[in-house]
């Protein structure tokens, strides 16, 4: 069963998106194990402090070497062979292809989640990966870790139902998006189902579907 495991001062965060749909269904079917550790935890002194001032001066404050050292060591005892991933905006920036991959791997995960104002440098040095989702800078990493999560979960193989919706659709042959989609009604408020997909020829049907999936850039 392949862990992803998450570091985080906000693991609550993560409740919502681990136990519902898709992902709670992959746990429930053992096939992944999700689970959180908060850096609070490994904290310094009765405050449990994780964060300190800069040297060299400036504002904000620096999640500490320590606590995330403790945390990271405490995730590897877990799972020995995970690998390490951390969330900055610096990172390699996240894609599909890179998605299949992490999900035919043989080992875990463990991420960690910074905040806003940063980290001391010393913590890439515990680091195998690290991940962007994006040219924007979110409040921290918990919700690049959710949105990382979530696109390799559903790649592995048994997570979604029967069919191989996940193969078929938008990026998985990593040029051409999916197709524009129609359920029943085949008319609703004077808009039209085109008629090709009605018409029972598969073939004709292959072709509309080629001609009008989106291209990704
Ligand atoms: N943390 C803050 N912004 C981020 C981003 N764009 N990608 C990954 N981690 C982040």
């Amino acid at each position: 069963m392949k862990k992803f495991q998450v570091i985080s001062l906000f693991p609550e965060m993560f409740t919502g998106v681990f136990e519902s749909s898709m992902m709670w269904k992959a746990q429930r079917d053992e096939i992944v194990q999700l689970s959180t550790i908060n850096l609070r935890t490994f904290g310094i002194g009765p405050r449990q402090q994780v964060d300190d001032t800069p040297y060299g001066g400036g504002d904000g404050m620096l999640l500490k070497p320590e606590p995330l050292f403790a945390a990271v060591e405490e995730a590897k005892k877990n799972d020995p062979t995970a690998k390490v991933v951390l969330m900055t905006p610096r990172g390699q920036r996240w894609k599909q292809s890179v998605a299949q991959n992490w999900s035919e791997a043989e080992h875990g995960y463990i991420f960690i989640c910074g905040r806003y104002e940063g980290y001391d440098e010393r913590i890439v040095s515990l680091v195998d990966e690290q991940v962007s989702v994006g040219d924007y800078v979110l409040t921290g990493g918990e919700l690049p870790a959710m949105t990382i999560i979530d696109s390799i979960v559903r790649l592995i193989p048994g997570v979604l139902g029967g069919e191989d919706s996940a193969a078929i659709e938008s990026f998985s042959d990593g040029e051409t998006l999916e197709f524009p989609q129609y359920t029943k009604p085949s008319e609703y408020n004077g808009l039209a189902v085109p008629d090709v997909l009605l018409s029972g020829n598969h073939a004709a049907i292959a072709q509309w579907r080629a001609d009008n999936s989106f291209k990704a850039e």
